[in-house]
C-alpha cells in the first residue's frame, strides 16, 4: 500500500476481532508515532500502551459510551503531551505535536491492516482527569487521544474521495 492509498483508505474502526497485534507491528506503529514533526523538535509526546483488558474496560466505564470501542480493543495507546517538555515559549505546541503523533499511529496501523479509532480526551476536563488517575499520570502529562487498535471485524477497506472544492481558497479567501 502506498502512502496516498493509506491516507485515503483510513477510516475509524470501532469493532475488532480478537486477533492479536504482534509486538513487532506494535513497535512499527509506535515508531511512526515518534516520527512526525514537532515544534523546535521538542518531541513532547508520550505513549501509554496497554493490552490489559481490565484497564481497557475501566477506561470505557469511566468515560462513557463514546469510549465503547476501547472495550474490544486488542491494544490501547493513550497519546499524551507533556506540557513541561514542549516548546514553552508558545503555549499549545504540546497539543499539536501529540496530535501529529496520534495521526501517524493511526496511519501506520492502517498500512499494516490494523483498524483504529481516535477517542477524544483533551480538551474534555473530566476525561483527562479520569485518564490521569487510571494511568497514574502527573498533572503535566495530558492525555490527548485514546487510540483503540485491533484487527477490523469487517475488513472492507476502500479509497474514499472526501475532496471538497469549496474548502479550497486560492490566493485569498
Ligand atoms: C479529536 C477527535 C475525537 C474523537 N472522539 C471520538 C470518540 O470519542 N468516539 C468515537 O467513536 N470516535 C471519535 N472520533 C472519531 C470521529 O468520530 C471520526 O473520525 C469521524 O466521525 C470521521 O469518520 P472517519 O474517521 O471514519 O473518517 C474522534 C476523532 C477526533 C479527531
Amino acid at each position: 500500500m502506498d502512502a496516498i492509498e493509506c491516507i485515503l483508505s483510513r477510516k475509524s474502526v470501532r469493532e475488532f476481532s480478537n486477533k492479536e497485534i504482534s509486538e513487532q507491528d506494535l513497535k512499527t506503529v509506535l515508531t511512526a508515532g515518534m516520527s512526525g514533526p514537532s515544534a523546535l523538535n521538542m518531541r513532547p509526546f508520550e505513549f501509554i500502551v496497554t493490552r490489559n483488558k481490565e484497564q481497557l474496560e475501566k477506561i470505557y466505564t469511566e468515560n462513557g459510551i463514546y469510549y465503547a470501542p476501547i472495550q474490544q480493543a486488542n491494544v490501547g495507546i493513550i497519546v499524551c503531551g507533556d506540557s513541561d517538555k514542549a516548546y514553552l515559549a508558545k503555549d499549545g505546541y504540546w497539543l499539536i505535536d501529540s496530535s501529529i503523533a496520534a495521526q501517524n499511529i493511526i496511519l501506520a496501523a492502517n498500512a499494516l491492516g490494523i483498524g483504529s479509532v481516535w477517542l477524544g480526551a483533551y480538551p474534555e476536563k473530566q476525561k483527562c482527569l479520569s485518564l490521569q488517575k487510571i494511568l497514574s499520570l502527573s498533572s503535566h502529562v495530558i492525555p490527548v487521544a485514546v487510540i483503540a487498535l485491533g484487527y477490523p471485524l469487517d475488513d472492507k477497506r476502500e479509497i474514499r474521495d472526501l475532496y471538497e472544492e469549496e474548502k479550497i481558497h486560492r490566493d485569498t479567501w
